[in-house]
This record gives structure tokens, sequence and C-alpha cells, in this order.
């Protein structure tokens, strides 16, 4: 049966401040929806979905102790024990590993998808967060059930502040602030007939393997199916997350009203953007100004998306998720500011974003599913043809600029996240994949594959919009694309520490855990950069969070 829409009202997530933070990730139920029984999910801090806004100012450098405190897995079916090291236990005892996804952190504080923290055990993370203020998440991120996890509710916000963007009344740019400023998180999922979450699509692989990545047909904001936000006239300051497992989506206002992006993932932009809709893609974070003062009172508008599912809408004809929430505007007046003409200034913040540096390096990089046709969906989704496992990895030096050519061949838009580093997109360009393929065989899974796209362009570059041209950590690779991005490597002195230092596993005789722990004997994922007791470094990956979990994910290195 068809939930009923806008019968929810949209949660306001709990905001927590301080330098010291206790973040306990728990087994909970939640109700999703009016009409829905209590269903089994994870939450952190108390919550029984999501967790609270995190909401931090850059001055002042943030502890976090993550508990893990999880007990059975909602998805205990779906664990896939074939992928790296996923042992039977996790369905009871699963671990967990938190990660500030935007965090300029220190390696053992990254939350290494390695670094495994199992339930009765805690750890220690500390964030210097020498970076600019933006709009930040974190999520649980541990090898090869990241998707299980985040989806079953592991992710909340992290709003970083600066003297400029501060957040609070007379800030410089006369931005909308406290109950006109929140948090939009926006998800899609599939309800089982019995109302629990499904992480299972209507693809239908065996139970327990794992799937590819499934897109949902029920939209959520704040962790309610569909609800509605009684709005006062005026303007909202939304910061605004794709955080969903799989779908890139179009997002536009029922009526096509006009709105304005302000800021992407790691600040405002220069002056604002407006728009009638954009584009994001799974992990992507963008701030919004949307002005509800043109509404009578009554009035509603739903913020609705067109973007379909590529390789769905193919296999088995799956049209767009059409709705998120809808705001109703109540008679009273709310923020009355204007739309600010400039949003960059203060002391630290240059007054305009500098244009991207010149790059001496490039690298190229591939994105592929190569097919096994015996399976379906593929067995497997790669980054430059290789797996985790791989001794191939990337090593950006600190220090320099880098130009990444990211060569999608799939149909599929992917979000390529880089941990630690911030970058700007430049243009994305239309390949003649097919082309390209034939002129470069794809060697067997586990040999780099990282042909140049030059010769095999359908059109001249296309430059990134303005409301895109901020400061990034993740990009979205449109599929039979070439995008590309500048990145910056910083040095170990401007960060503070050392960005290729070695950090023990976490076990129980690690110094850096604390509890009694139930380690299941889990077998590390190493390569020949690693000693089988350290770590060393970050990673990348796309952010389809199935995609991260087998094999879209890669170490990373950033040596001096
Ligand atoms: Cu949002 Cu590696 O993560
Ligand atoms: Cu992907």
């Amino acid at each position: 049966p068809e939930l009923a829409k806008f019968v929810d009202e949209m949660p306001r997530i709990p905001v927590v401040r301080g330098q010291r933070l206790d973040l306990a990730a728990a087994t909970t139920r939640h109700r999703f929806h009016r009409d829905l029984p209590d269903a089994p999910a994870f939450g952190y801090h108390g919550q029984s979905y999501l967790g609270p806004t995190i909401d931090h100012h850059r001055d002042e450098q943030l502890h976090i102790r993550f508990a893990n405190t999880l007990g059975a897995h909602p998805f205990a079916a779906d664990l896939d024990t074939s992928l790296h090291g996923v042992q039977e236990s996790y369905r009871s005892v699963p671990p967990a590993s938190l990660h500030l996804h935007g965090g300029v952190t220190p390696p053992d504080s990254h939350g290494h998808p390695e670094q495994l923290v199992m339930p009765g055990q805690s750890v220690d993370h500390h964030y210097p967060l020498r970076q600019d203020a933006g709009t930040l998440w974190y999520h649980d991120h541990p090898m090869a059930v990241t998707r299980a996890n985040v989806y079953a509710g592991l992710a909340g916000m992290l709003l970083l502040r600066d003297e400029f963007d501060t957040g609070e009344q007379g800030n410089p740019p006369g931005l909308p602030y406290g109950e006109f400023e929140m948090p939009l998180v926006l998800q899609e999922k599939i309800f089982r007939p019995d109302g629990q979450q499904s992480l299972r699509s209507t693809i239908v692989v065996p139970e327990g393997s794992w799937e590819g990545g499934g897109a949902g047909d029920t939209g959520l904001v704040n962790g309610k199916v569909w609800p509605e936000l009684p709005v006062a006239r005026g303007l909202y300051r939304f910061r605004t997350i794709n955080a969903s497992s799989f779908s890139t989506w179009n997002l536009f206002f029922g009526n096509r009203m006009r709105f304005w992006v302000i800021g992407n993932e790691h600040g405002l932009l220069d002056a604002p953007v407006p728009v009638q809709n954009f584009r994001l893609a799974a992990g992507e974070r963008i701030d919004l100004l949307v002005d509800f003062s043109g509404l009578a009172p009554g009035e509603t508008v739903e913020l609705c998306n067109d973007e379909q599912p590529v390789f769905q809408a193919r296999l088995i004809g799956q049209v767009a998720m059409p709705v998120f929430c809808r705001f109703r505007a109540e008679p009273r007046r709310g923020f009355t500011g204007p739309v600010p003409e400039r949003l960059r200034g203060g002391y630290r913040q240059p007054a305009v974003i500098p244009a991207p540096l010149t790059p001496t390096v490039v690298r190229n990089i591939t994105l592929s599913q190569p097919y096994d046709v015996t399976r379906l969906p593929p067995a497997i989704m790669t980054l430059n043809n290789l797996r985790y496992s791989d001794p191939d990895i990337e090593m950006p030096r600190q220090g320099t600029v880098e130009q990444w050519n990211i060569v999608n061949i799939t149909p599929d838009p992917h979000p390529i996240h880089i941990h630690l580093v911030t970058f700007r997109v430049l243009d994305r360009t239309p390949l003649r994949t097919l082309e390209y393929q034939a002129a470069h065989p794809q060697p067997p899974v586990g040999t780099r594959w990282t042909p140049p796209a030059g010769g095999f362009l359908a059109g001249p570059p296309v430059p990134v919009p303005p409301w895109e041209q901020g400061w990034k950590d993740i990009v979205r690779a449109d599929g039979g694309t070439v995008t590309r991005i500048i990145v910056r490597i910083p040095t170990a002195e401007e960060l503070g520490f050392d960005p290729d230092a070695a950090f023990p596993r976490l076990d129980l005789s690690s110094g850096n855990s604390h509890g009694p722990g139930r380690h299941p004997g889990r077998r590390p994922v190493h390569n020949s950069h690693d000693n089988p007791t350290d770590l060393r470094g970050y990673v990348w990956h796309c952010h389809i969070l199935d995609h991260e979990d087998h094999d879209m994910m890669l170490r990373l290195r950033f040596p001096a």
C-alpha cells in the first residue's frame, strides 16, 4: 500500500556543540512514517535514526570518543561474507568506523575502513579542523559493510563555522540563522511489505549477495518519509545533503520557483547563484537559500526530483522517485533579510575563490564495471580496473597540484570522493565510450587500466556551471563522460600532522582503543605497502555505497 504523503512533520535534527563529544552508535527502532510500525535501525547519540547535527567553530579542535554499542544488524541476512574479510559474526556483532567526511583529519582519526571498532570498543578521534567553514558530514565507513551500516541510519551533519560564516545573528554575509537555517538530510529507501527497511532493490539477486546498489522509491527527509515542514514566510538556509546510497537527483520545486545556491561542500561561493534546479549525487552537499515570502498563508510547495536511475531504468523501467517533502507557509513572517549580493569575505576567507592552480601531474582515472555475463548485476565495480586489495595505488606527493581526468565508461553517474583533500571541478566532456574501449581492450581485473581519453572525445569540454565552482571533496562523474578536477595536496606543515604516518590497526591490545571489546578475529586486508598490523594513508572511492563496498574504493597515500 502506498504510504500517505506529508502526514508527518519534518523533524528538526537535534544540535550538539562543544569540544568534547561522546558519540555512540546503537541498534534502535525507528518510526519512519505515521502508518509504519517501529523498524529496526541504527542511530548515533541516543537518536533512533541518524545522528545529531554537530555545530562547530573551526578555531576549536574537536575530540570525539566514538563507541560502538551496536547489537543485532537490521540487515543481518544481507551481509555478503564473500567480500573483504566480512565475518559471519558481523550479523550480530557489527563492526563500525566513524569517518568525518570532508574533515582535514590525521590518518589515525579519519575513520579508515580497516580501522574497525567492534561492539564494546571505543576510539578517540582528534580533529584539528584547520580548514574552511563548510557543510561536512559524518558516517560509518567499515570495510565492505558501509552500505548496510549507513543505510541503517549511521549518518549525521557537521556544520563548520568560522568568524565570517558564524551561523549567528549579525553574521557578515547576512544569512538566515537559528530556526531559519537547517539541515535537509535527503534519502531514498525501499520498504518491505511489513514496513521494515530493505537493503535489497527490485533487481533480485540471491539473499546475502552484494547487489550493486538499489534506487529507492520512497523519499525521506531528516529520517521521516515524505514529511511536511511548516515554514515562516521568509528566507531559509538549507544545508542539504544527498545521504542516499545510490541515486543522483535533479532537484527542483513543484512550482518551478527560483532559489539560490550559496555554497558547495567546503564553503561559500563568491555570490549566490540563482537556479531553478540542480543535480546532487550521493554524498554531495549543497548550501541553499530558499525564499518562501511569496507564498500565501497555507500555500504549499513540494521539493521534487525528475532524474531516474539509468541502470534500473534501462533494465526494469524504474522511474524517478518524484518527491521528498512539502513546505507549508504559515501566516507569520520569518527571516526578512535580502538575498546577499556577495558571500565571501572576512579576514581569513579570501574575498573571492581563486582560480584553480596549474597542475604539475596529470592522472587518468577509469571508472568501469567489468561485466561477468553469468551474473546480474555486474560482479564488481572498479576504479582503474583495480581491487581494494591490489598493491598498485595512487600516491600524490604533498605540496603538488594534480589534475585528475576521471573517465567514466559506465552509463551511470558515480560520485567520486577523495579523503583529506579538497578540489575544484574544471569541466565535463562527452566520451565516445565504445570507440575508447575498442581501441584499448580492458585487461582482467587487477591490472591497472587507465588509457587516455584524448582522441575519443565527442565534443568540446562543458565548463562546470557557476553553482558548482566552489571547493569540493566529491564530484559527480557522469556516465560516458570525462570529468576533470584540480586537486592540491597540502604539506604536513600546512596540515599540522603527517598525512603519511603509519598507525596501528585497532584491536584489543591497541592503546588506541578502550573497553573490553569482543574482536571476532577478522582477517586484515593488506597490500604490499602495509605491514599487517599497521595502516597508512587514506582512501578514495565512489560514494555509491554498494560500489565502495565492492570494489570501487582504493587505498591512497600522500608521501612527502
Ligand atoms: Cu563519505 Cu570515504 O566517505
Ligand atoms: Cu560507483
